[in-house]
């Protein structure tokens, strides 16, 4: 590999001593011109005497520029070496670490600043990797230590029949939620990791919504919630991916569902948006925090973190990360809006080819 420095420092001296030999056959070319007509039989000991003055100028000149060079570029180069050498020493622990090399032109500051800032999303990403397998550690074991506990307690004394059916029942119940958690997990992470491909296929979003509006009947009724639909022209057919489709309407009506005041309103509408469909899901209540706003389609994120799994409707906090992964995939994205005592309201464009 060469150096940039050598090879600046001698590019710069090679031309400095072309740049002489040119002058100096010039100058020796005036000089034998004059010292004819001024000694006519000039002696060839005279002649050599400038000649090797003129060689000693060549030598001398390149000899001092190429030194000259090489101290101009070793200072020019120096901030390479100061960067390279911070950057060597940056690894996975140390990324909150940034590069201050002496970068003192345009063109060093700028790699440095986009050296930075690359540490900065790499710092950003690893963060996020680090907190999404503490998150997942934590919620693999509470389902397996309750699992566990069952199994233990089960096994302390001889059980009847019916005994063991109600303990294997409940660990059939941990068993699908960690089912569930996985699936979700994948479908987020290979969805980030751009390894999941989409099934598209000409699909009935009306059947879609009211397939899951169908489902949470019990829980609506129960709730005494009123669930609105309303289908705009243009939109009750489209190019989608039926099952991710259905789980990302799915989810969203749970949660509007869930955390909607009893007595109170959810609304669903499907319209032609700028993408190809818009699904906006709308539910009465006290709305969301403004500061949780930016979190919540982060996977585990939970607006309350006291609450855990047993509550009322209390989830490991994966579902708004699914539908974020699901309507991305769509070539969309997913936004929440919400205003205190006023609801909350979660827009999803998917980018898709309406079909007739
Ligand atoms: N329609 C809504 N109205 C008010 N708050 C909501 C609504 N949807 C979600 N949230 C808040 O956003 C948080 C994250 O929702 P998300 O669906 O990701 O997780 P979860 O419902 O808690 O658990 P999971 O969906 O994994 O079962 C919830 O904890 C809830 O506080
Ligand atoms: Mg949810």
């Amino acid at each position: 590999m060469r150096s940039l420095r050598r090879s600046l420092a001698i590019r710069f001296a090679a031309t400095m001593a072309a740049g002489l030999l040119v002058a100096t056959a010039a100058f020796y070319w005036a000089a034998s011109r004059a010292l004819e007509q001024a000694v006519p039989a000039p002696s060839a000991a005279l002649e050599a005497d400038l000649l090797l003055a003129l060689g000693a100028v060549v030598v001398c000149g390149t000899a001092a520029t190429l030194m000259g060079a090489w101290h101009f570029t070793s200072s020019a180069v120096r901030p390479v070496a100061e960067i390279t050498a911070q950057a060597t020493h940056i690894e996975a622990g140390t990324l909150d670490q940034r590069i201050v090399a002496h970068a003192d032109t345009e063109e060093y500051e700028g790699l440095v600043a986009v050296l930075n800032r690359m540490l900065e999303r790499l710092e950003t990403g690893f963060a996020a990797q680090r907190r999404l397998t503490a998150d997942m550690s934590h919620e693999l074991r509470t389902p397996l230590t309750a699992l566990r506990g069952e199994i233990e307690v089960a096994l302390r004394a001889d059980r009847s029949p019916r005994d063991y059916q109600i303990v294997l029942r409940s660990a059939l119940e941990e068993i699908d939620q960690l089912t569930t958690l996985s699936e979700d997990l994948l479908l987020i992470t290979r969805a980030d990791a751009h390894v999941l491909t989409l099934h598209r296929e000409s699909t009935d979003v009306t059947a879609l919504v009211e397939g899951a509006v169908e489902r949470l009947r019990t829980r609506v009724t129960r709730r005494d919630l009123t669930l609105n639909r309303a289908f705009r022209a243009g939109a009750e057919r489209a190019s989608l991916d039926p099952e991710l489709a259905a789980r990302l309407v799915d989810h969203l009506l749970e949660n509007a569902v869930s955390q909607t005041p009893e007595g109170g309103t959810v609304a669903v509408t499907v319209e032609p948006g700028g993408l190809g469909v818009r699904l906006i899901v709308e539910n009465s209540g006290p709305g969301i925090d403004a500061a949780d706003l930016p979190h919540l389609f982060e996977p585990f994120y939970r607006c309350d973190p006291a609450r855990t799994r047993d509550d009322c409707c209390g989830g490991p906090g994966l579902g708004l990360a699914m539908v974020s992964a699901i309507a991305r995939l769509h070539g969309g994205a997913a936004r929440a809006t919400s205003a205190p005592g006023r609801g909350t309201r979660f827009e999803i464009d998917l980018a898709v080819s309406p079909v007739n």
